[in-house]
């Protein structure tokens, strides 16, 4: 029976890191998977998960299963922090959720909630982050493309967007990205967002807003704005919610989908679809990475820490865009990179083909995803200048 199935090629983005380890060279840049990394390449554990995690393990008393819905308090401590103490839509109670194994996970049981309903296509602006094909996929969405970012001017097309957008209709799903598009780090103004919910409200199609970044831009209210204001404006809309950069609990696979529904009868319909979705596949979310979330987020102490943690690295990565531009321009790039300098999050998108990708791993041991991305958590200061002078190598004059 397995005779027909063949070894499969590396994931594109986690394959990455496998070939970086592997990599003996003395001067290497791994710039490929997204996580947090100091300049020392270490991914601490937050000093906020440390504490919480210390809490837990000396109170908890039982691994008796969770429910479907996830650790006690998660989902409401998430709810609170996504959409804001004082949403309306929260106080209407039209917002419910369900803990997930990470933002994949609500991912997943998102699109197998839509395949329930009378949801034709999910559609998403190119590029988007290389496993949303392969994931709609599973669930039986063909991902299909219209136009977002303009390699060339290394910006948002957002009339050719906003133009395919208004094209969209009631049976059709939109795939937003929350702050910090991955990959191309170029993400929707406010007043394009706007533009966008207008369509929605006209058109009648769905949003499905995947926020893996949350926080990582500066401030995480003001980030925050894309999923208040789609709760705000709109009757429906699906939210995905990780934890693993924001909270940099990445290997505890924690994340919530979040159902917005026109009433609270609708929500609690949504959410108990979602349960019945997630208990024919996993059946319940690992605990402990949302028992720390809401223990952190239900402590004045440790939600204050753990901010000003998230700050700092929003802080670090926004510093490291600015080093790659300035070290780019100092190796005689001119202003070819500076773009990066105004993107947000942990990617940006280097104009650069395959083969110069494969150079740039070959020649300098740089490791850059697919055609282009890079995560900027790889850039410090020790290694800035050598990174742009093996760009400008291999991306030539
Ligand atoms: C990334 O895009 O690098 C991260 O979201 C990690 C992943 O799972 O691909």
């Amino acid at each position: 029976m397995f005779s027909e199935l063949p070894a499969l090629p590396e994931d594109p983005i986690l394959g990455i890191s496998k070939a970086f380890k592997k990599d003996q060279r003395a001067q290497k840049i791994d710039l490929g998977v997204g996580v947090f990394r100091t300049p020392e390449g270490l991914t601490p554990v937050m000093q906020a998960v440390r504490k919480a995690q210390a809490r837990i393990v000396e109170s908890e008393t039982t691994k008796v299963y969770t429910p479907t819905t996830g650790a006690p308090g998660f989902t409401d401590a998430v709810l609170k922090l996504v959409f804001g103490a004082d949403s309306e839509a929260l106080s209407a109670e039209r917002c419910a959720a369900i803990q997930t194994p990470g933002g994949c996970g609500a991912l997943r049981v998102g699109a197998e909630l839509l395949k329930r309903t009378s949801a034709r296509r999910i559609v998403s602006g190119a590029p988007t982050w290389a496993n949303h094909t392969p994931l709609f996929g599973a669930a039986g969405y063909a991902l299909e493309m219209i136009p977002y970012y303009d390699a060339a001017a290394s910006a948002i097309d957002f009339n050719a967007y906003l133009a395919a957008v208004k094209k969209l209709g009631p049976q059709d799903v939109l795939l937003l990205h929350g702050p910090c598009h991955n990959p191309t780090g170029a993400d929707l103004s406010r007043a394009q967002i706007d533009a966008v919910f207008d369509a929605a409200k006209e058109r009648g199609f769905l949003p499905f807003i995947d926020c893996a970044y949350i926080g990582f831009v500066e401030d995480l209210d003001a980030d925050a704005y894309i999923v208040r204001e789609a709760a705000r404006r709109l009757p429906e809309a699906l939210i995905t919610f990780s934890c693993s950069k924001n909270f940099g609990l990445y290997r505890e696979r924690t994340g919530a989908l979040i159902l917005v529904g026109e009433t609270a009868e609708r929500a609690d319909a949504l959410r108990s679809q979602a349960i019945n979705v997630a208990r024919g596949n996993y059946s319940m979310p690992p605990a402990h990475g949302g028992l720390i979330v809401a223990e952190i987020l239900g402590s004045a102490e440790l939600e204050a820490l753990w901010r000003e943690e998230l700050a700092a690295m929003a802080a670090t990565v926004r510093g490291n865009r600015q080093l790659l531009v300035d070290a780019a321009s100092a190796v005689g790039l001119g202003n070819r990179l500076s773009y990066i300098a105004e993107q947000r999050g942990m990617f940006s998108l280097l104009p650069m083909t395959e083969e110069s990708v494969t150079a740039a791993k070959e020649r300098h041991g740089v490791y850059i995803v697919g055609a282009g991305r890079i995560n900027l958590c790889g850039v410090h200061e020790g290694n800035a200048e050598y990174l742009a002078a093996a760009l400008k190598d291999v991306m030539g004059q």
